[in-house]
């Protein structure tokens, strides 16, 4: 770590932080006055259907509305590969808070570097970060749980994959459960899977108390991470037989 201080207070950070068990390298540069720091976007990349859909998102920042972006990204070890993010400023999709940056046809196993730079009134920060696209890989949740009880006292999951997963013939995906209960106050979670089907029949749990089901999809190779939980669906199994 350095840290650097010029004349009229201005200074500059330059901040390396090498992980290198992931490979991972996270460099942050910010340049701005000490009173009034422009500071570096806060970006999060993933990948949401492999292999071809990519954003980053970074938030809006609250008190600099104006600022603009420069966003490139390159393959690691080919910088001559430089090419510019497709920009959506906030308010432009569905995101009001965040900017969003579009990183269409990513080589597989590449390692990228992708630098977001900020600039206001003549001032620029940036926020330089590498991924490797198999590692940011993280699908939306599943959609339309449904959680029914059979005639046999058993229990019946049901979802769908997330419609944004473009790819699930070549890269299918494989799903957990999440069921969630109290018990004299206590919270109690049980984790099921993985399933590689869309439904389970669950036997055993107790009639006459809540519970909240949520599923999670992630690739079937266990590229990237499970998604978030889906809504919770909360069911209670009746007591006696229907
Ligand atoms: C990604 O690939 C799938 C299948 O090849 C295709 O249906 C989909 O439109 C592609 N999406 C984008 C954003 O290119
Ligand atoms: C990041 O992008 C900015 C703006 O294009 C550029 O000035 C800066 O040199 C880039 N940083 C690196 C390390 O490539």
């Amino acid at each position: 770590m350095r840290a650097a201080v010029f004349g009229g207070g201005y200074v500059t950070v330059i901040l390396l932080i090498s992980i290198l068990e992931s490979q991972a390298v996270d460099l942050l540069r910010g340049t701005g006055t000490s009173q009034n720091p422009l500071s570096a976007p806060k970006v999060h990349c993933r990948c949401s259907s492999y292999p071809n859909v990519t954003l980053c998102t970074w938030p809006k920042p609250p008190h600099f509305p104006t600022t603009h972006y420069i966003a490139t990204y390159s393959e690691r070890h080919n910088q001559a590969s430089t090419e510019e993010c497709h920009l959506l400023p906030p308010g432009s999709s569905s995101s009001e808070q965040f900017w969003i940056c579009q990183l269409p046809n990513l080589k597989l196993l590449t390692d990228y570097i992708i630098n977001i730079t900020a600039v206001h009134s003549g001032r620029s920060s940036s926020h330089l970060t590498n991924f490797m696209l198999e590692d940011i890989v993280k699908p939306d949740p599943p959609v339309d749980v449904r959680v029914s009880p059979t005639n046999n006292r058993k229990l019946l999951v049901e979802w769908a994959p997330p419609p944004t997963w473009t790819n699930m013939v070549i890269f299918p995906l494989k799903y957990q459960i999440l069921y969630q209960w109290e018990n004299k106050g206590t919270r109690r979670s049980v984790r099921l899977g993985p399933y590689e089907n869309t439904k389970v029949e669950l036997k055993g749990l107790p009639a006459g108390r809540p519970y909240l089901f949520q599923v999670c999809a992630r690739e079937l190779l266990g590229l990237g991470k499970c998604s978030d939980w889906s809504i919770p669906v909360k069911i209670t199994i009746p007591r006696k037989r229907l």
